[in-house]
């Protein structure tokens, strides 16, 4: 398969006598978004740590255009977080002091963009997400769907080739759920980014390429390593360059956002 963006070979994890991870591959390709499900306790945030370098597996290998995570060390994986992925959790995780453009903006100015600069594309963001208007807000006064459109511009500010989602509506009523999760699988598409997102909701996995089944810390037979058909098939990550492969103008903004997500407040 010449279109993986990150793959996870025969995971291992163990917290003590707890096998969390029990041998999972995982392949996951440019542009696709995998929905992971299973029941509570099974290893889908074991499993998205670990392919996130945010827990180092204890045996297996973790690879994202090739390259060794599990191999690195905690400043180089940090960096790696930083730059190359993105994560919108269950409760959002914004900083509440913050007004919401400067909650997006905070991964750029983490990477080195003047405040100015940051504000300036974080800002882009919130029209095509439905968020006009809401720049200025503090995380305190956005609903929780709106707290989470929040989360996910801030995710993809920085262009990442792959977004990490755990439970991201799990704490929304169904419909905004569903509408949340549609942003998020068109707003990643849109970017040429990967997305990988736990759910437990199997409406919400419909939106994605392909689901992946978990049980007892392993993946199912036939639901880990094959890819199906979409939109990101025949793309080449030996091209995938991350950042500058929208083309110009606006790639800084939300790319192709505007043209496939509605106005509006959503
Ligand atoms: N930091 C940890 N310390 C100890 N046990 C853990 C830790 N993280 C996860 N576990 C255990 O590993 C198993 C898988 O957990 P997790 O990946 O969080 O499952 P899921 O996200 O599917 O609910 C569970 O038995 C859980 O209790
Ligand atoms: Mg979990």
């Amino acid at each position: 398969m010449t279109n993986v963006v990150l793959e996870g070979f025969d995971l291992v994890k163990r917290f003590g006598s707890t096998v969390a991870l029990d041998g999972v591959g995982l392949a996951v390709g440019r542009g696709e978004a995998v929905a992971i499900m299973g029941p509570s306790g099974s290893g889908k945030s074991t499993l998205l740590h670990c392919l996130a370098g945010i827990t180092r597996p204890d045996t297996g290998e973790v690879r994202l255009l090739g390259q060794r995570v599990d191999a690195m060390g905690e400043r180089q994986r940090s960096a790696l977080r930083r730059t190359r992925f993105g994560f919108v959790f269950q409760f959002g995780q914004l900083l509440p002091e913050l007004p919401a453009e400067e909650n997006v903006a905070l991964p750029l100015m983490l990477g080195g963009v003047s405040r100015g600069e940051a504000v300036r594309r974080a800002r882009g963001w919130f029209g095509p997400l439905g968020l006009g208007g809401m720049e200025g807000r503090r995380p305190g006064e956005l609903s929780g769907g709106q707290a989470q459109r929040v989360a996910i511009a801030r995710a993809l500010v920085t262009r990442p080739a792959v977004v990490f989602a755990d439970e991201p509506t799990g704490a929304l009523d169904q419909t905004t759920g569903h509408d949340t999760m549609r942003l998020l699988v068109e707003a990643t598409r849109g970017n040429d980014a990967s997305l990988v997102v736990v759910t437990h909701d199997p409406q919400v996995a419909r939106w994605c390429d392909r689901t992946v089944e978990v049980r007892d810390g392993r993946v199912l037979p036939g639901t880990g390593r094959g890819m199906a058909a979409g939109p990101y098939s025949g793309h080449d990550v030996q091209g995938h360059s991350g950042h500058d492969v929208q083309g110009r103008p606006g790639h800084d903004g939300p790319g192709s956002l505007t043209r496939i997500l509605p106005g509006g407040n959503g």
